[in-house]
């Protein structure tokens, strides 16, 4: 009996639904996403270099296994609007062009954010602080000449990033500092303003974190009481081989969707390298300088390791399943361990293994579980 899968692709606003016979599993080529077609998108963040067409071979991974893209970096303030009313929609417009022409659902990434934005946001021409008035009408210029430009076409956007401390209190940024804290809420406006249609994200991290999930809780409710229209609570999901638990995971999706928003997974990787924090020997100005001790796997990684890794994110998508009507889309930080940002950070020059891709592009074993478990009925 063929397995008659439900394929939900959005064309803009409007949601096609087609069924398609899939081929017997034999001779069917791997294409992860399709074994979560009728649970959620499978994304992936593009690099310039993949977004400029400089890397053609984890383009066509890009092409064959996910249905999702956001851009890694091109879409932040620093990058799209480096001087004040100067845009540059060069790479920004053929990340849209790609995740059109390959029909995938597609995530801005990011209009506010404390890190990343240029200075001349915040200063006026002597470098003092600008006025509240002046910082929201450029506030309300990005985020209007940015989300204008693509209405209709960027189907969600994370408008603002990473606004809540681990502690549950609102970062002192200086978004906060000269507008107040009804900065978010002019955010989300602007940008529902900007494209009634789009869907709003609040992005973070940690987010597993008992008091950060307090505070981001809080923090929405102040916002859905306001009147804001808020769509989804994004959990980046950069986590470690030991942490966060599961349980502490768990605990956000199920309080974050009890908000009455989906739930997203936007930034999934997994480090399996030592962590500079808690291997304190070093005197603690050198804790982040390159050490060889602190890159052991550059041979490879060992297979207890793997094992690890692939037993920990098989749980992770365990969890993923069992929510899947809260949960809208996993997005994963690149395709391959080379592309990934943890491989310099927080330790320049290391080697990780934070994605379900290899350094040749070829998927990891757990990737096999992984489509198994999602293509379970
Ligand atoms: O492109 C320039 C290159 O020309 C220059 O030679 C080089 C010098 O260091 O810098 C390059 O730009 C770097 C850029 O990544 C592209 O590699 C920036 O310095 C560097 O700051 C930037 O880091 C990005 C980081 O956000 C800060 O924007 C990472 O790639 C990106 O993975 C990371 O992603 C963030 C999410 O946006 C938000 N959530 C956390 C996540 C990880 O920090």
């Amino acid at each position: 009996m063929e397995i008659l899968k439900k394929k939900i692709i959005r064309l803009g606003a409007m949601s096609l639904v087609i069924f398609s016979c899939s081929a017997p599993k034999a001779e069917q080529a791997l294409h992860f996403h399709e074994a979560f077609a009728d649970k959620f998108f499978i994304g992936t963040a593009l690099n310039t270099a993949q977004i400029a067409g400089g890397d053609t071979v984890s383009m066509a991974v890009v092409r064959q296994h996910f249905n999702a893209i956001v851009p890694e970096n091109c879409m932040k303030s620093e990058n799209i609007q480096p001087h004040e009313g100067v845009f540059d929609f060069e790479l920004p417009d053929k990340f849209v062009a790609f995740g059109e022409a390959n029909n995938m659902h597609i995530n801005g990434h990011t209009l506010i954010w404390h890190s990343q934005t240029p200075r001349w946001f915040f200063v006026d021409s002597l470098k003092n602080d600008v006025s509240r008035e002046v910082m929201i009408q450029r506030m309300r210029d990005h985020i209007f000449t940015v989300v204008g430009r693509y209405k209709g076409r960027v189907h969600t956007w994370d408008v603002v990033n990473e606004a809540v401390m681990d502690d549950g209190t609102l970062r002192p940024s200086k978004f906060l500092e000269i507008i107040g804290e009804d900065y978010l809420q002019l955010a989300f406006q602007f940008a529902n303003e900007a494209d009634p249609e789009a869907k709003l994200y609040y992005n973070d991290y940690s987010m597993a974190i008992p008091a950060k999930r307090e505070g981001v809780v809080n923090m929405v409710k102040n916002l859905q009481a306001a009147g804001v229209q808020i769509d989804g609570i994004g959990m980046q999901g950069h986590v470690g081989l030991e942490s966060p638990s599961l349980e502490e995971f768990e605990k956000s999706i199920v309080a974050f969707s009890d908000l009455g928003v989906k739930v997203l997974i936007t930034e999934w990787d997994m480090t399996v390298l030592p962590s500079p924090w808690e291997n304190t020997g070093a005197d603690i100005a050198n804790r982040f300088v390159y050490r060889p001790e602190m890159d052991p796997y550059r041979a490879g990684l060992p297979a207890d390791v793997a094992a690890q890794f692939n037993e920990r994110a098989l749980g992770f998508f365990k969890l993923f399943v069992k929510y899947q009507d809260q949960i809208d889309r996993v997005t994963f930080w690149g395709v391959n361990d080379a592309q990934s940002w943890k491989n310099d950070w927080p330790i320049k020059g290391r080697m990780d293994y934070t994605l379900l891709f290899d350094r040749n592009n070829q998927p990891k074993d757990v990737v096999y579980e992984i489509v198994a478990l999602g293509s379970k009925k």
